[in-house]
């Protein structure tokens, strides 16, 4: 694994960049709502982190951790809640902020829950959006990259635990 060689595939000024805007749109679209972050840990600490500090309205923020891939790369198709929402979030504005759609089983998942639970309204945010993997029918509200059938690392993303640190986000060259 280590001897992998990287190739990247997003750079961190455009990820930087594409954050900012996305913040400003967030901002405009939460005026006067009751927002509510709400954190997939743990791939998306790194992108919540940014994307907050991009948003100027009035936030809450929470994080709840749902089952992962763990070491492999290919979804087991169920979701298991590790640690719920941690707030009342009842009358609140729910953003749901996770690091991937891929399958979409995580998200559509999470939304359901998060309505269960009494959210005045529920939108999904992700930094990456693999669209030609999609087995529900879900799509993120707010994304910063659509990337094509490919397993990505970096910025938060694991590969067998690794790699969450790296500042950009690559894939391994074979
Ligand atoms: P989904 O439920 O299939 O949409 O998968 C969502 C989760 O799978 C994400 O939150 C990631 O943790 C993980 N995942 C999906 N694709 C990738 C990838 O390319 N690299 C790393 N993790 C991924
Ligand atoms: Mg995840």
């Amino acid at each position: 694994m280590e001897n992998k060689m990287k190739n990247i595939l997003i750079s961190e000024q455009e990820i930087k960049d594409k954050i900012k805007t996305l913040g400003a749109v967030i901002s405009k679209d939460y005026e006067g709502k009751k927002l509510y972050v709400l954190s997939l840990l743990r791939g998306s600490f790194i992108f919540t982190a940014d994307l907050v500090r991009c948003i100027e309205v009035p936030t809450k923020i929470g994080f709840m951790t749902t089952s992962s891939y763990g070491n492999n790369e290919d979804s087991t198709g169920t979701v298991k809640l590790l640690y719920d929402v941690p707030d009342n979030i009842e009358g609140y504005d729910v953003l749901i902020v996770d690091d991937i759609v891929d399958t979409g089983i995580t998200m559509n998942f999470i939304k359901d829950h998060v309505e269960k639970l009494g959210a005045n309204s529920v939108k999904c945010c992700s930094l990456l959006d693999k669209p030609d993997r999609r087995t529900v029918d879900i799509a993120p509200d707010y994304c910063c990259f659509q990337i094509p059938d490919l397993f990505v690392v970096g910025y938060g993303l694991n590969y067998g635990d690794y790699y969450r640190n790296i500042p950009y986000i690559f894939n391994f060259k074979e």
